[in-house]
């Protein structure tokens, strides 16, 4: 007879998919200076820096003479990466250039495995399957509009990139979680159309009342139909948009970068046109949308560590669960290379929010 096990025994199996053949963002251009910066894309640790001219560059961040880590060292010359320990020197693409005190003119190639790197709309994107030329480019937002603000912000979560992005494009949490901060007013019934194509799946709600309290001043001041879509694209894109009537639109995306199996970070790009100055919107919306994260990022840890207390999830779902299944099904699929070969899905839902 086996010991009965406390806790109760879970199937070990966690959301977690590690799909290394894509673009992420890395970090902000403002945020890499003249120092190297670590940063972590799937679980492979990074060093980034500026090399010639400012180019970016990505080295896996392990110095291949005695292991420490490159992002200790500082960037010299013209835009070479120097080990903080005996200083051998490394370009961007991670050929060593330099080992102090050696006399003897050294034949054998020593290199740092390197990733590819894009820097455009002030994000540095890197590609975290070491020494690949890429086939793909990263994710091109397509212009919002003309007369747009953007604002960029970045949270970080300790949560599994499923979990977090599923958590971004979660309706039914946020009257309950977010109660008195969003939404949780009068219910209304709501139509919501779930469509999955090959890298995406994306949910558009009809029927959803116009936003109450201050931000649904700020939003829809003339009122007006509400429409509003939530998606989902691989590998790590999450985007909610709106339109409030004639005059308002909102756009974030969510550029998420699973750092390690249970750290997310997240660059939201918010675009968005109102009838009010940007500066003034984003000053109004900015702390309600602060705390409203700060929420996500509490629930998401203690989701974490129950799951990995646990040692495994036991997740039962909904049909108000409109996302999270569709998500882990593109992500597992993406994982194992098989992508495109289903036919799209479509199916509507009725629910109360
Ligand atoms: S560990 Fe980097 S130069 Fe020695
Ligand atoms: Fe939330």
């Amino acid at each position: 007879m086996h010991p009965k096990l406390i806790p109760p025994e879970t199937k070990g199996h966690v959301s977690v998919a590690r799909l290394a053949r894509f673009w992420y963002v890395a970090c902000q251009s403002g945020e890499l200076g003249s120092k190297p910066l670590a940063r972590s894309v799937v679980g492979v640790p990074l060093v980034l820096f500026r090399g010639p001219g400012g180019a970016a560059s990505a080295l896996l961040d392990r110095c291949p003479h005695r292991n420490v880590p490159l992002s200790l060292g500082s960037v010299v010359g013209q835009g070479t990466l120097e080990c903080a320990y005996h200083g051998w020197q490394f370009r961007g693409d991670g050929r060593c250039t330099r080992i102090p005190g050696l006399l003897e003119t050294e034949t054998r190639e020593r290199r740092v495995p390197s990733a590819a790197v894009q820097e455009r709309d002030g994000l540095v994107w890197v590609y975290p399957e070491l020494d690949t030329m890429p086939e793909s480019s990263p994710f091109e937002l397509p212009p919002a509009g003309t007369n747009y603000a953007r604002v960029v912000r970045e949270v970080q979560a300790d949560g599994s990139l499923h979990a977090t992005i599923e958590n971004a494009l979660d309706v039914p949490h946020t009257a309950f979680l977010h109660r008195g901060l969003f939404r949780g007013g009068k219910q209304s019934e709501i139509l919501a159309t779930v469509r999955r194509s090959a890298d995406r799946v994306e949910v558009q709600y009809d029927g959803e009342p116009r936003p109450s309290g201050i931000a649904g001043r700020v939003l829809s001041p003339g009122g007006g139909i509400v429409e509003h879509w939530d998606r989902f694209m691989l590998p790590s894109i999450a985007q909610v948009e709106y339109r409030l009537g004639k005059d308002v639109h909102f756009r974030v995306t969510s550029f998420c970068t699973p750092e390690s199996d249970f750290r997310t970070r997240m660059y939201a790009v918010a675009e968005f046109h109102t009838r009010f100055p940007g500066r003034m919107v984003s000053r109004i919306l900015e702390p309600f949308a602060l705390r409203i994260f700060g929420q996500d990022a509490d629930i998401l840890r203690a989701q974490a560590d129950n799951i990995r207390r646990f040692g495994g999830e036991q997740y039962a779902s909904t049909e108000l669960d409109f996302l999270g299944p569709h998500i882990w099904r593109l992500l597992k699929q993406a994982e194992a290379g098989e992508l495109g070969g289903e036919p799209v899905v479509e199916r509507t839902v009725r629910f109360l929010a």
